[in-house]
């Protein structure tokens, strides 16, 4: 029975640096899907575990597309994580969702190309549902520490994972919001997937740095854009952590998606608990 909490939290690397964070600690997690992005800080705030994986590594060291997301899945699962938070920045595919507000997004489409997007490969096969991709839980609580932290909040949201490292052409820009994408980003898909395969409730906060370049009269998005907001918004996104932790109730009660693969093996499961 999952009845504590621990959460793990991906995202950049300057989420981190909270001082608040108690018996903080970077510990190695080995994983047989090959390197986590990192070391994981393990740490408490308050009552509550924490497990911090720097996305793309100390120093942002991993390009989008050679994120091992199993390895970094896998690492928080063995590391005891019990649900995921996860933190990134977003492009913005909406008037409405200006450079600096935050989307608790609730659906995605997936574009990537050729990533390693299932733990069941060989031997086992697995069809996890993703047609409520998010927890429901997590989103509703880390939508109300947005707001508890002062941030501008969208809540809801689809967003668009593309593959890059380069940005969108315009045409695909515009044809991403005719698929109705609120928001477009390159690293939150396959997290998702693997996160629900792992039986991890996941949540996802975008935060919007840009108009991406389908906005008229607006300069095309670029990396130096990007991270300008990103520290921008360092400050509330570390703060919404804070108030994420302080909001959990005292204990943690089952989620559906801790059971999530009862009903997705087609080859015969061994015995499970
Ligand atoms: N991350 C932040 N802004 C982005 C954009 N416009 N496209 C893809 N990923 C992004």
């Amino acid at each position: 029975m999952k009845d504590k909490w621990v959460i793990g939290v991906i995202g950049g690397s300057g989420l981190y640096e909270i001082d608040t964070l108690q018996d903080a600690q970077w510990i190695g997690v080995e994983s047989p899907f090959g390197k986590p992005s990192d070391d994981i800080l393990f740490g408490r705030i308050g009552a509550v575990e924490f497990r911090f994986l720097p996305r793309h590594g100390r120093g942002h060291r991993i390009a989008p597309s050679d994120l091992n997301a199993r390895a970094n899945i896998d690492a928080l699962k063995r590391a005891g994580c019990t649900d995921l938070l996860a933190i990134s920045a977003v492009g913005s595919l909406r008037e409405e969702i200006e450079p600096g507000r935050f989307v608790v997004v609730d659906q995605f489409i997936d574009n990537t190309k050729g990533r390693s997007s299932t733990f069941f490969t060989t031997g086992m096969v697995a069809h996890v549902s993703m047609a409520d991709p998010v927890c429901e839980r997590m989103s509703a609580l880390a939508g109300a520490a947005v707001v508890a932290a002062g941030g501008k909040l969208t809540q809801g949201g689809t967003y668009l994972a593309m593959e890059g490292p380069q940005f969108s052409t315009r045409a695909e820009s515009h044809l991403y919001r005719q698929w109705g994408a609120d928001v477009i980003g390159m690293t939150a898909m396959p997290e998702a997937k693997l996160a629900r395969e792992a039986e991890l409730p996941y949540a996802l906060v975008g935060m919007a740095t840009d108009y991406d370049c389908w906005r008229e009269g607006e300069a095309a998005v670029d990396a130096s854009t990007v991270i300008a907001q990103v520290h921008a918004n360092a400050a509330t996104a570390r703060d919404t952590v804070l108030r994420f932790a302080a909001s959990l109730p005292a204990s943690r009660t089952p989620s559906p998606i801790d059971r999530a693969l009862d009903h997705a093996m087609i080859t015969a499961p061994s015995a499970r608990d």
